[in-house]
């Protein structure tokens, strides 16, 4: 009867640890994946993002007639403040799945030009460039805290100073 409990609980949590999957994840471990993002990166995204991941001049500005500038996609920006799939979306719709319908966004959607295997190379180029802290904050707002590096127990890191990705993770307000 134990016996039987046992092998209930081990179901149970392997399907648990099943649902804690992200419907979308972009392996930045994956050197061939990420060799191909960048191919596609260098040719659709540096145009607004900039070669070296450093988005547009002045970006975080938004003025009346060009909107919102491209951000940065490395650890100065805030791409790393969003989940896999949200990534996915935003690059695949040009907008995040949680954006009023009237915000209008410059960000183009790749859904016509992009297949999803191509938009998740190019996030994990994305996200290969990041700092340990960087993604060890990032895999945090995945389900089942997928993308956490590999190295996280045997290199020194930190989290960035401010830690909203882990706050939103857990649901919590941030301190003031
Ligand atoms: C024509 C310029 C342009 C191109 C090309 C472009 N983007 Fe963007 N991208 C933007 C702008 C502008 C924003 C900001 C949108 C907003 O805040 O409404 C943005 C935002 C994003 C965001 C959200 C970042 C954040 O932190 O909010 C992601 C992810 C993104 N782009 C990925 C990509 C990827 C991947 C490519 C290439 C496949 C790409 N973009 C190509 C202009 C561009």
């Amino acid at each position: 009867m134990r016996r039987l409990a046992l092998i209930a609980a081990c179901f149970a949590f392997a399907a648990g640890a099943r649902a804690a999957e992200p419907a979308h994840f972009a392996d930045a471990d994956n050197e061939t994946l990420v060799m191909h993002g960048l191919d596609i990166y260098s040719q659709r995204c540096a145009g607004c993002h900039g070669r070296r991941l450093e988005g547009q001049a002045l970006w975080q500005l938004r003025d009346q007639y060009l909107g919102r500038r491209a951000p940065p996609h490395d650890s100065t920006g805030h791409t790393w403040q969003h989940s896999d799939d949200d990534l996915f979306a935003m690059t695949k719709d040009g907008r995040f799945p949680q954006a009023p319908k009237d915000v209008v966004s410059y960000m183009p959607a790749f859904d016509k030009s992009l297949g999803d295997d191509d938009i998740l190379a190019v996030l994990a180029f994305i996200k290969s460039r990041w700092p340990t802290g960087i993604r060890a904050s990032q895999s945090m707002l995945n389900p089942g805290f997928k993308g956490m590096p590999k190295d996280a127990d045997r290199v020194d890191w930190t989290l960035p100073p401010n830690c909203t990705a882990s706050f939103q993770r857990w649901g919590l307000s941030q301190p003031k």
